[in-house]
């Protein structure tokens, strides 16, 4: 690699954030040095993501975003070396503006391509923290995803457990929701749990005694709409649902991680915010990585960590024909 940095635009409209980042490449490694998030308030009155409003909010967005993460990194726009955008999974339409938008980017600078893998990148955003390389085990909890994977070498992903119905996120999400703590769920019932107590609603464990490392949450989701029927308060429903569901992410992961034989786990995605999930993983006897601040969420910085990576890896650009794909699994060994 040559002495000059590259400068990796990523961006990333999976749902309902417009996300553009850029991180600088040198021999030395990889830095974010800038990373700009418009979060759609739009979605909030339905306590849901609204695809179609999705997608048109990208459009009037992300010139916007790109501008200001060009700013913030001090960059033209000419500086651009590289363009990496998520092309699955996720919302299709949503997905079309960013990957559209950096295809038509990539090709007026004439520079490479990458269309990313969503997960990739939220895996990526945790792992480039300390320039982590693998093996790792790699847990993704957010809005849509419960992923547990084994990356035995650098790009290769083995599918150790998911979930089996709601996502993590999804059950902060609608657990809040019913609680009428707001939305997006996981801050909420995260700032509501301060005030409860974790031990006032009894939460069975999901999947209790099982071999493999599968997840559950629509149990916990129904436990607590009976529980909140039966007049629980917001805040006590709310710390005793993250205590439970904190367990149940830190004990599989624990699990999964002896029986493959790996000291680090990059934990990422939406609901690696949770503070009281953070405190768990820090009490096990594992090197655990999460992403720095503002990586947690959906975000572009690392999708342009996801293109540095395939460019340090010497991976082919990708070709402008690349669609969007709403179903993507990511295991691929
Ligand atoms: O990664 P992300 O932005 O989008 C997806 O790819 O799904 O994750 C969003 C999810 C939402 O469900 C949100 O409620 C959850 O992450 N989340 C949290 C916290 N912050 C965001 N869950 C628990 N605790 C938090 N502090
Ligand atoms: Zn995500």
């Amino acid at each position: 690699m040559s002495a000059a940095p590259l400068y990796i635009l990523g961006i990333d409209t999976s749902c309902d954030d417009t996300g553009v980042g850029i991180v600088e490449l040198t021999a030395g490694g990889v830095q974010v040095r800038a990373n700009r998030i418009w979060t759609q308030a739009v979605h909030a009155q339905y306590g849901g993501v609204m695809p179609e409003l999705a997608s048109r909010e990208h459009v009037e967005r992300i010139d916007a975003v790109m501008g200001d993460a060009l700013a913030e990194a001090g960059l033209k726009v000419s500086d651009i070396g590289a363009v990496a955008a998520t092309s699955g999974p996720g919302l299709v339409g949503a997905l079309l503006v960013g990957l559209m938008y950096g295809k038509g980017l990539a090709q007026a600078l004439d520079v490479p391509f990458f269309a990313a893998h969503h997960l990739e990148g939220h895996i990526f955003a945790a792992a480039s923290e300390d320039n982590l390389q693998a093996p790792y085990l790699a847990l993704v909890v957010s809005g849509g995803h419960t992923h547990l994977f084994d990356v035995p070498e650098e790009g290769r992903y083995v599918l150790v457990g998911a979930t089996r119905d709601d996502a993590a996120g999804e059950a902060f999400d609608k657990i809040a929701r019913l609680s009428g703590l707001g939305y997006p769920g996981g801050p909420a019932i995260a700032e509501a749990a301060l005030r409860g107590n974790p031990d006032a609603v009894p939460f069975k464990e999901p999947l209790q005694g099982q071999k493999a490392f599968e997840f559950s949450f629509s149990g916990l989701k129904t436990a607590a709409l009976l529980a909140h029927k039966a007049g629980a308060a917001p805040e006590d429903l709310a710390a005793s649902f993250q205590k439970a569901a904190v367990h149940v992410l830190v004990k599989t992961t624990r699990r999964a991680a002896e029986a493959y034989g790996r000291r680090t786990v990059v934990v990422s995605g939406g609901v690696a915010a949770n503070t009281a999930l953070r405190e768990a993983f820090a009490r096990t006897d594992l090197r655990v990585v999460f992403p720095g601040k503002g990586l947690n969420t959906d975000n572009g910085a690392m999708i342009a960590l996801a293109g540095a990576a395939a460019l340090r890896a010497g991976r082919a650009p990708s070709s402008l024909a690349a669609g969007a794909t709403a179903y993507a699994p990511l295991a691929n060994g």
